[in-house]
């Protein structure tokens, strides 16, 4: 009989006794935690007085908080922000009725080298600022009413140890776990699914079970899968067991028939939940997410899911929320996630490391495909501190931890072992690579491994190895097309791919010459003020131009897919800039989450949405000839019209992305119309600004959780009198919240301002700017309000809900 999960719920909370509604808790620990920036001696003691320490709650960032520099150790290239040595620590109790329990501390992430403490005791260090762990605290804890101290000492002052903006602090989310003597163990199932037809699926779990209760134990491992109406579909109980051993795995097949597949157009998904019995009574609830899916790499057909071929269409990304800084947040996480999939973009490459595990949560949910990438060097480094000084008693350990924590998400298809790894070229890249390799396979059959490499040539230590089943291009577009001439029989994926520059917003004519350093045409110069043209024109000398390696990607089945550097630009990596530049310029989206031209190129490409996208923007020195582009997609031409003449008609031919009119400026309205079979399709309109005038706000979302976390993105533009951005408007902007919540962050995706990310104003870049407004704990309304001088001023309003 079918029930309701939910209702099941509900019920098993109002009538199971305590020890049912107990077995297991998992309690956010993120709130009321004390920081102190800077060393602390014996920050451990428990008592220590911490009284003056700044009060905040977690996921913190401290590094974000800082003030750009060119000082900075960590350089502009790891974002020009302070990095140093912080403390956090936090008092508590637990009840008495915890005694028998078991208790942990679960990190989601720390950067970096942090070291942990409880009640003075020391828990452990883990160098690694990407990875999750936990530890086993309840030997030297205090209960009811005696309090505990649980320290943490941070340490990112030995810089530069990243290529990139790493952030600072306890930046992911902290869990207190609380389990019976029995109990599923940390990261304890996989499930995966040997056989799937759209008739039935095979589930397999296994779980392994922990029994620290010093004796021999009886226990029933009841397995039921509920499906996304929370409908229970199958469930099976194991015969009685007996746990001898601390530790025992039990393996369990369910079939599902006629399984909901999950793709990334349908990421359909099912819920595990895993109850463990002793003595008739549950000792344990376990939650595991489940998708079916199957896939397969050809070296000839490319990918296919669910056996239909899918071009992997993916974008690499750092791991940092612009003015956020790298402290967690679901919601801008899942915005980000939300820009990409309206571009068509189906996966995520999550460079160089293990990611926030909510990125997976949200991939799982929203239905893309994820390479999850383990590590940037191996015992050869690219910064001076970076993981090459740990890597050799922390790889396995760190490794193992990232496939364990990661191999139930049916998002995450491929891992990869290493980006760009130094030892490709000499043979200890042959040795560890399959070492590595050895450390994936031994958790997780189901995926395939692949790494990024530079250097793809048959000298390759890590592709000569044999250990990788995808060989891993990155760039190189060129060589694409005669892959099998170079690796018979081998399957491909281009693990990173473009590397195109630009900033949103600036215009450098003539556009119809690509050019591989941001080099102004006649003069051999970069821009003086650190710009690069956002007509798809511009790339680092080892990438190509967006259109260049899409339209080769395109071309080829075999080529399964590719990851574009980047789908957001990040912080830190100016290139081809340094100081004063301090973010990156090779985002299709830039820092502040506005879309650059390009987008639409990809949208036009890699969806069904209609486009038509028309570029630069129209305030010119009359008589300049200007380079109008549109991409476009769903029409057969499109005609250009300046202030009602036609410029004429376009057609794309060939591979071309997008049509071109040369334009002798006169101030007014260009019109583009596209048409299919003479009938329009699309009408887009740029028109020549006046001054600014007025300021316009729009919000992502009108209504957020007052949860404490949940945002609202406000997108600040900059109007003239008749509601036209004015497209090279700086002006700064003030912002007055009022009500129960808090500016987290403002920015204008300018790669060389050195404004506060945590401020409440923000000049203007290119037109726009943004403000982001963080929840607090009470429901009821917020307004913002945004001034600037000489300008109408404009508010929104935000209702925060339960
Ligand atoms: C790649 C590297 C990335 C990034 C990119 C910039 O070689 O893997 O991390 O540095 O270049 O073009």
């Amino acid at each position: 009989m079918k029930k309701k999960y939910l209702l099941l719920c509900v019920l098993a909370f109002l009538v199971l006794p305590a020890w049912a509604q107990k077995a297991r808790t998992v309690l956010n620990f993120d709130n009321n935690w004390l920081f102190n920036l800077g060393d602390v001696p014996n920050g451990q003691a428990t008592d220590l007085d911490d009284a003056q320490w700044r009060k905040l709650n977690l996921p913190h960032d401290w590094s974000i908080e800082g003030e750009f520099s060119k000082d900075n150790p960590a350089s502009p290239e790891g974002g020009a922000l302070p990095g140093g040595i912080g403390w956090y620590r936090k008092t508590f109790t637990l009840p008495a009725s915890d005694k028998n329990k078991l208790v942990y501390m679960a990190f989601d992430g720390v950067y970096q080298k942090s070291d942990v403490w409880i009640n003075g005791h020391h828990l452990g260090f883990r160098p690694n600022g990407y990875i999750s762990f936990q530890y086993a605290i309840s030997p030297y804890l205090n209960y009811d009413k005696q309090p505990n101290v649980i320290a943490v000492k941070v340490d990112n002052s030995a810089q530069p140890n990243s290529r990139w903006y790493s952030g600072s602090g306890i930046y992911r989310n902290v869990w207190l776990v609380t389990v019976n003597k029995i109990a599923v163990d940390h990261w304890g199932t996989f499930v995966t699914t040997p056989t799937v037809t759209n008739k039935q699926a095979t589930v397999n779990l296994q779980t392994a079970i922990k029994n620290y209760t010093g004796k021999p134990q009886q226990v029933t491992v009841v397995t039921t899968i509920f499906n996304a109406a929370g409908l229970e579909v199958t469930t099976k109980a194991s015969t009685d067991i007996t746990l001898q051993d601390t530790l025992a795995t039990i393996h369990q097949d369910l079939k599902l028939s006629n399984p909901n597949l999950w793709s990334v157009e349908r990421p359909y998904l099912y819920k595990v939940y895993t109850k463990v019995i002793n003595n008739h009574s549950v000792v344990d609830e376990y939650e595991t997410t489940l998708g079916v899916r199957y896939f397969d790499f050809d070296a000839n057909k490319g990918f296919t899911l669910n056996g239909k071929s899918l071009k992997i269409l993916g974008v690499c990304d750092h791991h940092d929320l612009g003015s956020l800084g790298a402290a967690i947040n679901t919601r801008a996480l899942e915005r980000q996630l939300e820009i990409l999939k309206a571009m068509g973009c189906n996966a995520i490459r999550t460079s160089h490391n293990p990611p926030a595990p909510e990125l997976l949560d949200l991939t799982d949910k929203m239905g893309f495909i994820v390479m999850d990438e383990a590590f940037d060097c191996w015992q050869k480094g690219k910064k001076k501190y970076d993981y090459h000084l740990y890597f050799d008693e922390w790889h396995k350990r760190d490794l193992e931890d990232q496939v364990l924590r990661d191999r139930n998400h049916p998002s995450v298809i491929m891992w990869s072992i290493g980006n760009e790894i130094p030892q490709q070229s000499d043979s200890t890249g042959f040795r560890l690579a399959i070492e590595l390799a050895g450390i994936v396979h031994s958790l997780d059959v189901t995926r395939p491994i692949t790494a990024a490499n530079n250097d793809p040539g048959t000298k390759n230590q890590i592709i000569k190895s044999g250990a990788v089943d995808l060989v891993g291009y990155n760039y190189h577009h060129n060589d694409l097309p005669n892959f099998h001439d170079r690796y018979p029989g081998k399957k491909f994926l281009g693990t990173e791919t473009t590397s195109a520059l630009e900033t949103r917003g600036i215009y450098d004519m003539p556009s119809d010459s690509i050019r591989r350093w941001p080099v102004r045409r006649g003069t051999g110069k970069m821009n003086d003020d650190f710009t690069v043209s956002a007509y798809d024109n511009v790339s680092a000398p080892w990438g190509s131009t967006h259109e260049e390696t899409w339209k080769v990607i395109k071309k080829y089945d075999f080529l399964s897919g590719m990851f574009i550097w980047t789908g957001f630009d990040y912080l830190g990596e100016p290139t081809p800039y340094s100081w004063p530049a301090r973010s990156s310029y090779f985002g299709i989206v830039d820092l502040a989450g506005f879309p650059k031209d390009v987008y639409y190129m990809y949208q036009s490409e890699w969806t069904k949405t209609p486009v038509l996208h028309l570029l630069p923007h129209w305030n010119w020195q009359p008589g300049k000839a200007v380079d109008v582009w549109a991409y476009y997609n769903n029409a057969d031409e499109v005609e250009l019209y300046l202030n009602g003449k036609s410029l004429g008609k376009r057609t794309k031919t060939g591979d071309d992305l997008h049509v071109m009119w040369k334009v002798n400026y006169a101030p007014g309205t260009l019109k583009a119309v596209s048409r299919k079979h003479g009938n329009t399709v699309l009408i887009t309109e740029v028109k020549t600004a006046g001054l600014p005038a007025r300021i316009e706000l729009s919000t992502d979302r009108r209504t957020i959780k007052a949860d404490g976390t949940d945002l609202a993105f406000v997108t600040v533009k900059i109007l003239d009198k008749d509601g036209n951005l004015v497209p090279n408007a700086d002006n700064k902007v003030n912002f007055k919240l009022e009500g129960d919540a808090f500016i987290a962050g403002v920015d204008n995706g300018d790669p060389i301002n050195h404004d506060p990310f945590k401020a409440d104003w923000r000049k203007a870049y290119n037109g726009m700017a943004l403000a982001i407004i963080q929840a607090k704990q009470k429901v009821g309304f917020v307004r913002l309000t945004a001034t600037s001088n000489g300008l109408q001023a404009a508010s929104t309003q935000i209702e925060l809900i339960k």
